[in-house]
């Protein structure tokens, strides 16, 4: 199991550090031998993993040079990061990123051995467009991407799920996770809305290896808790 938290734009550099403080002891305490990564904000990298990896939300496909207010690959390599999170909806449909951008940044960090924590999920009118239109729209968030590299990790991420409360019926999830599963052998993780009373019944899902969690991992607490979830699944599913 993969079992991911997205702080967004949310704590400082020392909340971070009293966070992953209470993560890695509970990880080394409790043998997870499950993958556990991280994606602090920029301005808390400078944490020494132990048991966890330590990814960013966003990077710049470039080394460096002259890119106002983005952050480069020397600049993660100082931190020893090789984890990204790319595609996520909110750097789509916030911030503007295109489909040609993200297949841009997807080359350029696979061509540097990151692993890729690579997002797609639908808007609610591509949803009630009905099956067709929603595949074809996720079929469009492929493009340009290699389905093949093997530090690939999809994360279905319904965009009306993400920090709403709702999500999709496990039967939804199931679907979706199947008609990726035909595409690609990467590791397909769900995320919108995953809470510590959902996070057990969404990971043993067939053709679910994992979760990427927002606003409910905020709390160490209630990460470790889900951490524990997918612990206990893995000899469920033969893990
Ligand atoms: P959420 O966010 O858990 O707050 O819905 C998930 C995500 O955006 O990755």
């Amino acid at each position: 199991m993969i079992i991911c938290a997205n702080f967004k734009a949310n704590k400082t550099r020392q909340e971070t550090r009293a966070y992953m403080a209470v993560v890695e002891s509970f990880v080394s305490a409790n043998d997870i031998s499950d993958t556990v990564i991280v994606f602090p904000p920029f301005t808390a990298l400078d944490h020494d993993p132990r048991n966890v990896l330590i990814g960013v939300q966003n990077g710049y496909p470039v080394a460096n040079g002259a890119f106002t207010g983005e952050i480069a690959l020397e600049q993660l390599e100082e931190f020893g990061i090789k984890t990204i999170l790319i595609g996520h909806s909110e750097r789509r449909h916030i911030i503007g990123e295109t489909q040609e951008q993200i297949a841009q940044k997807f080359q350029f960090f696979a061509e540097q051995g990151f692993v890729i924590v690579y997002c797609v999920g639908e808007p609610l009118e591509m949803r009630e467009a009905g099956e067709d239109v929603m595949m074809t729209y996720i079929e469009r968030q492929f493009e340009g991407i290699d389905l093949a590299y093997p530090d690939l990790i999809i994360a279905y991420e319904p965009v009306w799920a993400i920090g709403t409360g709702l999500t999709p019926s496990n039967q939804d999830i199931e679907a979706l996770h199947h008609a990726l599963r035909a595409k690609t052998s990467a590791p397909l993780l769900y995320g919108g809305s995953v809470k510590v009373e959902n996070a057990g019944e969404i990971m043993a899902l067939e053709n679910v290896d994992g979760v990427l969690v927002g606003s409910a991992a905020l709390s160490a607490n209630d990460f470790c808790d889900m951490i524990a979830q997918a612990a206990e699944l893995n000899t469920q599913k033969g893990e």
